[in-house]
């Protein structure tokens, strides 16, 4: 048994911008189940001490340049036996909005002091100096948040060995010189083989270079990122920890309690592969939620996205406005929130073809699961994609995803043939006019329902659960100090 540290700044259900949440949740649980001691940390947020039925303050600690001592707060993960610890203060996490901002008006400008004190906490806890008698074997990080941790104690001796997962490259934790000489941070930090990169502080780099081993949340992204394209001016470094064989892949895995077509409580009429006709209740359901027209036969195509450039949002609406121009039967809903413009544009969409087309902006955990259940396609033209789960929950509801073939979307659907092999439709360029051509794909293959069929079944019997790759971190764990 291995004792692990799992720190995450959102963690499902507590706290939830994207994937990382469902992930900070599933794979603990998972190692949980595999018999490990994994403990998780993540920020006192406002949000998460409401949610929590229980709270115990099990350490009080001091943590360099920060005047006030930090509690640590011990509760369960919800419906689990996880033990969950929450770094307790006030001032910086005890607020309303998100958790690292606010929709309207950008990030809070005390991230990086946020951030800070989450990581120096993270490292207290992995040096077992809280006062909590666990010292755990390893320290694995995820994301920007944590990234100053593994440089805080790499060079302690008794440290644990230290995992840093990338879930997003594109969100690196860039900040001032003068808030790297705020943060009391080691001077040494600041060089182009430490933490400074351009003359910013990044928090990313803290678990690029100093962590023993990196790893990325699916095989293809950890060959991207070592490109210009995706590798935003940190592909060398990547690539030279590649070389290294310190940089790895593990696709992400998806908690098949939660995303469960058989007993899934927030939809109409549950389903499985053998009694895929009942998909067709939450297919009218749905249609019905959107006051769109009844129509059994229509190819009801879905998304739920943050909505960011990197989801190819722009792309699904050009490619979907010319099919509908075109007369096609295809339907579109859309869940989302995030950028102005692309909410805008959708609004402008749905104007446009009120009976074809329905939008919700908003964050909307229900109706996630509705729309999976009840579209027939699920269209995810990202432009980069370390893992994406709604793929992957698309392929255990029958409901096969349209994907650029980038990053986990690539490992993880297979595309159509004429035969009604494969388990989704994939196309390369981030362009609208490749999209339509997969959208023209799937329509042409729905008005086979057999073969349409056959593929949902295929979809539905691949296997996503954390099984594998809970066992590939466990690899992991016991490889890094090597
Ligand atoms: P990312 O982490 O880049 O946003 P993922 O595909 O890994 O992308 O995960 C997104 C997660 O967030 C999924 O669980 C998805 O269902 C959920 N999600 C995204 N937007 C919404 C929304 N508007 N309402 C409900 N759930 C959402
Ligand atoms: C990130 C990525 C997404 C991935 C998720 C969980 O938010 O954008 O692709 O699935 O993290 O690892």
């Amino acid at each position: 048994m291995r004792k692990i540290l799992f720190a995450s700044s959102e963690v499902h259900p507590l706290v939830k911008t994207g994937g990382l949440a469902d992930v900070s949740a599933s794979l603990p649980l998972a190692l949980h189940e595999q018999g490990q001691d994994v403990r998780i940390v993540m920020p006192a947020y406002r949000a998460c001490l409401a949610a929590l039925e229980g709270t115990a303050v099990v350490a009080s600690i001091n943590l360099e340049g920060f005047l006030l001592p930090v509690e640590v707060l011990e509760s369960r993960l919800p419906n689990s036996d996880v033990v969950l610890w929450l770094v307790n203060s006030p001032y910086h996490f005890d607020r309303e909005g998100g958790p690292y901002g606010q929709p309207e008006s950008g990030d809070w400008p005390d991230n990086a002091a946020r951030f800070a004190l989450f990581s120096r906490a993270i490292a207290v806890l992995a040096m077992n100096e809280a006062g909590l008698s666990w010292q755990p074997d390893v320290l694995h990080c995820n994301d920007w948040q944590t990234g100053l941790a593994p440089a805080l104690i790499a060079a302690q001796e008794q440290r644990p060995a230290t995992l840093f997962t990338i879930h997003n490259l594109a969100y690196q934790g860039l900040f001032s010189r003068d808030e790297f000489d705020a943060l009391d941070l080691p001077d040494l930090f600041w060089h182009m083989e430490g933490l400074e990169f351009y003359e910013q502080l990044s928090f990313m780099k803290g678990g690029l270079v100093f962590a023993d081993k990196i790893s990325t949340v699916s095989p293809s992204y950890a060959e991207e990122i070592c490109n210009e394209e995706y590798g935003y001016g940190l592909e060398g470094l990547l690539s030279y920890r590649a070389d290294e064989g310190r940089l790895s892949g593990i696709l992400n895995g998806i908690d098949h309690d939660e995303w469960n077509p058989k007993r899934d409580p927030y939809i109409t009429s549950p389903y499985s592969a053998k009694k895929l006709d009942k998909k067709a209740d939450n297919k009218a359901a749905l249609q019905r939620y959107f006051s769109l027209p009844q129509e059994p036969d229509v190819l009801l195509l879905g998304f739920i996205s943050r909505l960011v450039s990197q989801k190819g949002i722009d792309l699904t609406i050009s490619a979907v406005r010319q099919l509908l121009d075109a007369g096609a039967a295809v339907q579109l809903v859309c869940l989302g929130s995030g950028d102005p413009d692309y909410e805008r544009d959708l609004q402008v969409l749905r104007a446009r073809f009120p009976d074809k087309v329905g939008v919700t902006i908003g964050y909307d955990e229900a109706l996630s699961h509705q729309i999976e259940a009840g579209v027939d396609a699920f269209v995810m033209p990202s432009r980069f994609e370390p893992c994406g789960l709604n793929q992957l929950y698309s392929l255990r509801y029958g409901t096969l995803p349209i994907v650029r073939t980038t990053g986990g979307l690539a490992d993880s659907v297979e595309d159509a043939d004429e035969l009604g092999g494969g388990t989704g439709f994939q196309f390369e360029l981030a362009t609208p006019e490749a999209l339509l051509v997969a959208l023209n794909r799937a329509l042409a293959l729905y008005q086979q329902p057999v073969l349409w069929r056959q593929m949902q079944v295929t979809a539905m019997k691949r296997d996503f659960s954390w099984q594998n790759s809970a066992a590939a971190y466990l690899a992991l764990y016991d490889d890094l100090s090597l």
